[in-house]
């Protein structure tokens, strides 16, 4: 998903230059310029999902297709029930198989649109979790899971600006919302009929906290992936965006393994 983000924060990019082009034109001039520039950018992406299952190197993005995470720690803080969870030996399928729905770019604004549907993404591997539920009944369990997000729509606004020839993102606004999750986490609780039960209690919940908390969703996405893009184009010039996102110089798309 990041490296969607990126690739949509280069090629916004390619908008900045049209954009500080000294020019007079017509509305009409100025659409066809938007249509063209959004076209390039549905090119682009359809290469990076090509790529993903190879990664890019020369951007520095991983292999995202299977994207595999070794370890990742969590805690969660909910009403009677709070924990320390962990994630081991993830492998996540299906980030390549994206629908872009809808790229937009208003050059003029340095803007671009943009809808993203996954029809399902799926994910494997091992889980830890201990804590305490309802306050004050200890647990600590672990075990295999597959757990599937269904119906992940991503849509958003992205908004650049130029310091100097660098490129940075001003503004991220995301909104997702999913349809469904399928959650299979073996031995959660001592019985199988238990287990079966919080994987249903689990299904049911967290459609609703995601779609019920968009606003805190899309800050937290904010607050945390636009920094990190911001650092990864830091070290970028103009230039060298151009020649990535346009598959001359030194990178081009896609990269087949
Ligand atoms: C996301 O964008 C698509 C395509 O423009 C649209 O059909 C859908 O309703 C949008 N979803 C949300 C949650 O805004």
């Amino acid at each position: 998903m990041k490296c969607v983000l990126v690739a949509c924060a280069l090629l916004a990019t390619v908008g900045t230059i049209v954009a500080t082009e000294p020019t007079t034109t017509t509305d009409l001039e100025v659409a066809a310029r938007n249509d063209k520039l959004s076209q390039a950018v549905i090119d682009f992406l359809e290469n990076i999902k090509q790529s993903m299952p190879c990664g890019i190197p020369d951007l520095g993005i991983p292999v995202l297709a299977p994207f595999e995470l070794d370890h990742l720690e969590f805690d969660v803080d909910e009403k009677g029930l709070s924990f320390k969870g962990e994630l081991n030996k993830v492998v996540v399928d299906g980030l390549n198989e994206f629908e872009i729905r809808k790229v937009e770019i208003k050059a003029l604004k340095l803007q671009l649109d943009f809808a993203f549907f996954f029809d399902s993404i799926r994910s494997a591997g091992k889980y830890a979790a201990k804590g305490k539920a309802l306050g004050f009944i200890p647990f600590k369990r672990s075990g295999p899971f597959k757990f599937n997000v269904n119906g992940l729509a991503v849509n958003g606004t992205v908004k650049v600006q130029l310091k100097g020839d660098k490129v940075q993102i001003r503004d991220l606004r995301i909104v997702t919302t999913i349809k469904s999750v399928k959650s299979d986490f073996k031995k959660l609780l001592p019985s199988r009929l238990q287990t079966i039960i919080v994987n249903k209690i689990i299904e049911s919940a967290v459609p609703r906290i995601i779609n019920d908390n968009q606003e805190a969703i899309t800050d937290k996405i904010e607050n945390s992936v636009k920094p990190a893009i911001n650092e990864l184009l830091g070290e970028l010039t103009l230039q060298d965006l151009i020649d990535a996102t346009s598959g001359e110089g030194g990178s081009s798309l896609p990269v087949t393994c």
